[in-house]
């Protein structure tokens, strides 16, 4: 097994690169998640790190072994697919056991090696079926024990969840999280959903147009995201525009100016003075009485109040007219529509981003 290194990769199909000049590093052994709108780019890097699409500048290095220009059938990877891909005229037993036959490895180990995979995967009852006789999510299950049974270098997974329906989705998201580590296999796994991206990554690269937006763990990318653009694809967040009085300084507090009100938040790189972004999630503000503490608050009108169980969400108007959400988990506070109300923001979980 071994890590992915990518240096200034550029690849496309026409005149424009799709990716251009992309570098990144996933280490050994574990999930990376491409995560990014439809057409930025996330197949595209898969199917070329696969081999598939060609590269046309740049670096392409699976351990120390580089294999920028290595014919797909060379690179020893194990390929997932949103269509499962499976051969329908064969049996389960015979679609895992196919990697290992092209490979000439003996009937003998097969038979152990595909024993084993199905029971990973929890279907040894179904050796004989034939896909059409199986459920998507048991489709998916053969297509991942075919992916791992000839123990390829990394395995590469290109939207495995999204034929399925939701509560498969998260049976079969965790048959791939607890597989992946038990294997131990360095895995890039495509999606646009960020839950899922969440859920299962232990870094995550955010792809916008062909670039890296940001890598880094799932915590990354919700608590400290570096754009507007991170926290808008990742989880909920209010998005406000605001002034920044005096240049931030990366990691320190800022002051800025929402509605004419001055607010201490965290700005996680370093911005000009001028306008900028304030990304608040809803579970970081908190509302309080309108005679209350007004230390990092402003004034607002509670909207809408809903009641979702574990939370409930309020949007509250601001005087200026503009909508927050705020989400209380737990007892939730008393307020009505109607009411006045302080909206507190945290100084260390609220952020300011370029615009
Ligand atoms: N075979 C191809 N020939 C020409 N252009 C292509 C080809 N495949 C993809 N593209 C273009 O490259 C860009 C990136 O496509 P890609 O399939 O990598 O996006 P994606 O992020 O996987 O999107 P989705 O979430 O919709 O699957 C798009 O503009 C797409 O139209
Ligand atoms: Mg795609």
């Amino acid at each position: 097994m071994a890590g992915i290194r990518i240096e200034n990769l550029v690849v496309g199909y026409g005149t424009e690169p799709v990716i251009s000049s992309l570098s990144l590093e996933i280490a050994d052994g574990t999930l990376f998640t491409l995560l990014g709108p439809s057409g930025c780019g996330k197949t595209t890097l898969l199917r070329t790190i696969a081999g598939f699409v060609p590269v046309r500048a740049g670096k392409l290095a699976f351990g120390n072994r580089d294999v920028t220009h290595r014919p797909a059938y060379l690179r020893d990877i194990g390929m997932v697919f949103q269509d499962y891909a499976l051969f329908p005229d064969k049996s389960v037993y015979d679609n895992v056991a196919y990697g290992l036959r092209a490979r000439r490895v003996d009937e003998t180990a097969i038979k152990t090696t595909v024993s084993e995979y199905l029971e990973r995967v929890g279907l040894s009852a179904f050796a004989q079926r034939l896909p059409a006789a199986l459920s998507g999510g048991q489709r998916q299950r053969v297509a991942l024990a075919r992916a791992l049974a000839i123990k390829p270098t990394v395995l590469l997974m290109d939207e495995p969840l999204s034929n399925l329906d939701a509560k498969l989705r998260v049976q079969v998201r965790e048959t791939i999280a607890d597989l992946q580590r038990e294997v131990g296999i360095t895995t890039v796994l495509v999606t646009h959903d960020q839950e899922e991206a969440l859920a299962l990554s232990d870094r995550i690269g955010l792809l916008r147009m062909g670039r890296l937006e940001q890598v880094g763990t799932p915590e990354d990318l919700y608590a400290r995201p570096v754009s507007a653009y991170v926290a808008d694809f990742v989880g909920a967040a209010n998005i406000l525009p605001v002034e920044v009085a005096v240049p931030t300084i990366s990691g320190a507090s800022a002051q800025v100016r929402l509605d004419g009100m001055s607010l201490e938040v965290l700005a996680p790189t370093g911005l000009p003075a001028g306008a900028a972004i304030l990304v608040a999630r809803g579970e970081t503000l908190s509302l309080g009485a309108a005679s209350g503490a007004t230390t990092n608050a402003i004034r607002c009108t509670v909207r809408r109040r809903q009641y979702l169980g574990g939370r409930t969400s309020f949007r509250v108007a601001t005087d200026a007219g503009r909508d927050i959400v705020v989400e209380a988990h737990g007892a939730a506070p008393t307020f009505a529509v109607g009411d006045k109300v302080s909206l507190r923001f945290d100084p260390v979980r609220t952020l300011v981003v370029a615009s």
